[in-house]
C-alpha cells in the first residue's frame, strides 16, 4: 500500500469544491442544534444483555450477517476476481490488470443533432441546455436489450463550479450569460447509450428519448404539502408548480422504470436569509446575505426577501420517467424536505412500496415512506403512471437506534465493544401519514416542508451523514454509507460516540447494515450493525466485517452503494483527501460466506474528481467522475488537470465505462 504523506488540506477536500459543492456546510455551524438525547446511551448493562437476547432470537429471520470467518481468503469471490488497484494521486482513471476504458459522455457534448461540439471559450447557455451538464454524480441506466448493448443512461448534475467554467470569472461580478450557463449545466441528463458486441466501450446516441432537465423544466409538485401556502409564490399562486430542480445528488432506479433523484445542499443558492430572521430557514442551513452564485442578481426567486417561500419548494426527491420524454416530473412532498443524498424503493410483500432516503448533513437523520397504495406489474405507460402516484401517499417515518453494549464500552476510537460488534435495534418513529401529523405541534404540512424539525422533535438518532441507501435485491438488508462527522465529540455542545457511530472525529465514515425484523419491508423495528468502519486497515481503530485487514483496501468516506448480480456491494468514496490525499475509488466487496468484508479497490479517479454514480452491470461498470481537478489554488486559469481531454485541455466531469478485455466476445466483470 502506497501511504503518501499529509497534504494540507482544510480537512480534505479543495475550498472551491467545498464552497460550490455545498455552500461550505462543513465550515458552518451544524444546524441540527437539537438536544435529543441518543437512548442507546442511557440502557443499562442489563437491559443490554436482554435487547442482545431478542436480537438474538429474532436473527434467524432477520439479523444482519455474521463477521467473515477467520478462516477466510480463499478463492476470489465471483464478481470480483481482480486484482485491487493500488491507491494514488494520478491524474487518470486507473483500473485493474486486464480491464480497459472509455469516456461514455462529457461536460458539454451535444445531445441533440444540430448542437455545437463543446467550446471551452464559446459557452452560451442556449448550447449547455442542449449538451451534457456539469458535475455528473448520479448514474443509471435503464437496458433497452437484454444483452446491455443500448440503454437510456440518466445523470445527475449535482452543481456547478464556475471558477473551473470560465476563464478569468469574478465572483463578485458574474455576467448574465455565465449565471444563465449555470441554470442550464443543473439539473439531469437523459440520452441512449451504446456499444458494439465487443467492446463495453459505450456512446452516446441521439434518440428519442434524449432530454435535459434544467432549472427552467417545470415539476408538478405532488403528495399532501402540494398546494400548501408553504409552497406558494408570486409566480406559483398554486403552489403546485416549480420550475428545476438543483443540487441533484444521488438517486435510485424504482421497480416500474423511472428515476428517483435527491435534491441536497439546496439553501447555498437563496440569499438574505439574514433578513428573515426564521429559525426554520437556519435549521435547513440556509443562512447569510449574498450566495456566493449571485443569481438573486438576476432571478427574484433566489432572493428570500423578495419570495420567501421559493426555498421551501426545494430539497424534495424528485421523479422522472425517462422512457417518455414529454412527461413532466414531479416533486414528492410525501417523502419529507431535507438534504436528500437520495431514494430508493423496495416492494414489500402485499406490493406496497418502501421508500429509504438519508438526510446528508452532519448529525442528520434515516427516513422511511411506506405506501399506501400497492404496485402495478408490467411497463406499459399506465403501469408506470400508477407508480408514480405511490410515493404520494403513505406514511413518513424517521429511524431511531439503539445500541446493544453499554455506553462505557464505545469509548469514541472505534474500538469494538466487548460483544465484538457496533450493532443493536431501532424503530421506524411515524412522522405524518397524508393530513394526519404525528408530531405535538406541528401540522402534517409543517412535518412535510419541515421535517428536520418534526425529526428533532421525536428523537431521531443523530448519524455521521447519511448518504447513499439501498436495499439489497436478494437479501433485503439495506445499506447505507454514514460518509464521515469530523464534529462528532469535538465541537462543544454537540452529541459524542454513540454504538452506530462510533468514533469521535470521524474522518473516515462507515457503513451500516439494517435488516427489517422479520425481513418484512413494512416492519417499524428493526437489527443494526455496522459492517465496515473505515479508513486505513493498518488503524487498529477500522473493522472490515470481520475480514483479515492485511487483505483489504484502505478506504474513507463511503458515498455511492450499488449492489452486482452475484450480490456484492460496490462502494464509491467522496473522501475529500481524507484518505491523506489519495485520490478517490469504486471498491467491491463480498457480504457472505467467508469472503465477506474482503474490500478491494477496482478503480481510482483522477485528482481532484469524486467517485460518483457507479452502475455494475453484467459486462460493463459506468463511473461518474465528478469535479476533477478541484484542488485548492486550481482554476480555469491554472488547471491542474488536464482529464480527459490531455494536452493543455481544462478538466471535464465525464462518464467512464470500465470493462474487461481480452474475450471474443465481452466477458463479465471481474
Ligand atoms: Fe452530494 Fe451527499 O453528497
Ligand atoms: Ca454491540
Ligand atoms: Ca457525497
Ligand atoms: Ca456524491
Amino acid at each position: 500500500m502506497i501511504r503518501l504523506p499529509l497534504v494540507n488540506h482544510r480537512i480534505g477536500r479543495a475550498a472551491v469544491t467545498c464552497e460550490y459543492r455545498c455552500g461550505d456546510a462543513c465550515f458552518h455551524d451544524v444546524p441540527n442544534t437539537s438536544g435529543n438525547p441518543y437512548f442507546g446511551d442511557l440502557i443499562s448493562r442489563r437491559t443490554a444483555l436482554k435487547a442482545g437476547a431478542v436480537v438474538a432470537a429474532t436473527a434467524a429471520t432477520a439479523s444482519v450477517p455474521a463477521a467473515a470467518a477467520p478462516e477466510s481468503h480463499g478463492r476470489p469471490t465471483r464478481g470480483l476476481d481482480f486484482k485491487p488497484v493500488e491507491v494514488n494521486t494520478k491524474d487518470e482513471v486507473v483500473v485493474p490488470e486486464g480491464y480497459e476504458q472509455g469516456i461514455v459522455i462529457r461536460w458539454g457534448d451535444p445531445l441533440f443533432p444540430g448542437v455545437p461540439e463543446f467550446d471551452f471559450d464559446a459557452q452560451t447557455a442556449a448550447k449547455q441546455a442542449k449538451q451534457f451538464g456539469f458535475n455528473c454524480d448520479f448514474a443509471a441506466i435503464l437496458p433497452l436489450d437484454p444483452l446491455e448493448l443500448t440503454g437510456i443512461m440518466v445523470t445527475n448534475h449535482e452543481y456547478t463550479s464556475e471558477p473551473f467554467m470560465f476563464r478569468g470569472y469574478d465572483p463578485a461580478n458574474p455576467t448574465r450569460e455565465q449565471v444563465e450557463i449555470a441554470w442550464a449545466a443543473h439539473g439531469l441528463s437523459v440520452f441512449m447509450i451504446k456499444r458494439s458486441l465487443f467492446s463495453g466501450h459505450y456512446k452516446p446516441r441521439f434518440s428519442k428519448y434524449n432530454r435535459r432537465i434544467t432549472l427552467h423544466t417545470p415539476f408538478e409538485v405532488r403528495g399532501p404539502a402540494a398546494g400548501s401556502d408553504l409552497l406558494k409564490t408570486s409566480v406559483d399562486p398554486t403552489g403546485t408548480r416549480v420550475l428545476g430542480t438543483i443540487n441533484n445528488c444521488s438517486g435510485g432506479v424504482t421497480p416500474w422504470g423511472t428515476i428517483l433523484s435527491g435534491e441536497e445542499n439546496f439553501n447555498q443558492y437563496f440569499a438574505n436569509a439574514a433578513g428573515r430572521n426564521d429559525p426554520r430557514l437556519a435549521r435547513y442551513g440556509v443562512t447569510g446575505t449574498a450566495t456566493t452564485r449571485k443569481w438573486e442578481r438576476f432571478d427574484k426567486r433566489w432572493d428570500l426577501a423578495q419570495e420567501p417561500n421559493e426555498v421551501n419548494r426545494f430539497g424534495w426527491i424528485i421523479e422522472l420517467d425517462p422512457n417518455d420524454p414529454d412527461s413532466t416530473p414531479v416533486k414528492h412532498t410525501a417523502l419529507g424536505r431535507f438534504k436528500h443524498e437520495t431514494a430508493n424503493v423496495r416492494i414489500a410483500d402485499d406490493g406496497r412500496v418502501v421508500a429509504y432516503s438519508g438526510d446528508d448533513e452532519r448529525f442528520e437523520y434515516i427516513y422511511k415512506f411506506i405506501s399506501n397504495g400497492k404496485v402495478k406489474r408490467g411497463n406499459s405507460k399506465a403501469a408506470r403512471r400508477h407508480n408514480m402516484t405511490l410515493l404520494d401517499d403513505g406514511t413518513l417515518y424517521v429511524a431511531r437506534f439503539k445500541g446493544d453494549s453499554p455506553a462505557s464500552e464505545i469509548d469514541g476510537t472505534g474500538k469494538l465493544p466487548s460483544d465484538g460488534k457496533f450493532d443493536g435495534t431501532g424503530e421506524w418513529i411515524p412522522l405524518a401519514a397524508g393530513k394526519k401529523s404525528f408530531v405535538p405541534g406541528m401540522s402534517a404540512e409543517e412535518v412535510y416542508v419541515f421535517t428536520r424539525i418534526a425529526a428533532d422533535k421525536v428523537g431521531a438518532t443523530k448519524m455521521d451523514r447519511p448518504e447513499d441507501i439501498e436495499c439489497h435485491p436478494r437479501t433485503g438488508t439495506v445499506y447505507c454509507a454514514l460518509s464521515n462527522n469530523v464534529e462528532r465529540g469535538v465541537t462543544p455542545g454537540k452529541e459524542g460516540a454513540t454504538e452506530p457511530n462510533p468514533r469521535v472525529n470521524n474522518r473516515h465514515g462507515q457503513v451500516l447494515e439494517l435488516a427489517e425484523r422479520r425481513g418484512d419491508a413494512l416492519a417499524l423495528t428493526f437489527n443494526w450493525g455496522l459492517f465496515l468502519v473505515c479508513g486505513f486497515p493498518d488503524d487498529p481503530n477500522t473493522y472490515f466485517g470481520g475480514y483479515d485487514k492485511s487483505q483489504v483496501s484502505p478506504i474513507s468516506s463511503p458515498d455511492n452503494v450499488a449492489f452486482d448480480r452475484h450480490g456484492n456491494l460496490w462502494i464509491s468514496t467522496d473522501a475529500d483527501g481524507k484518505l491523506d490525499g489519495l485520490n478517490d475509488g469504486l471498491y467491491g466487496v463480498p457480504l457472505e460466506g467467508p469472503e465477506r468484508g474482503h474490500l478491494k479497490l477496482f478503480l481510482t479517479v483522477p485528482r481532484g474528481g469524486e467517485t460518483c454514480g457507479p452502475v455494475i452491470g453484467e459486462r460493463v461498470i459506468t463511473v461518474c467522475v465528478q469535479h476533477p481537478g478541484e484542488v485548492d489554488g486550481a482554476s480555469a486559469d491554472k488547471p491542474v488537470s488536464n482529464w480527459p481531454d490531455r494536452g493543455t485541455s481544462r478538466p471535464r466531469p465525464s462518464v467512464v465505462a470500465v470493462w474487461r478485455k481480452g474475450r471474443r466476445q465481452l466477458g463479465e466483470i471481474g
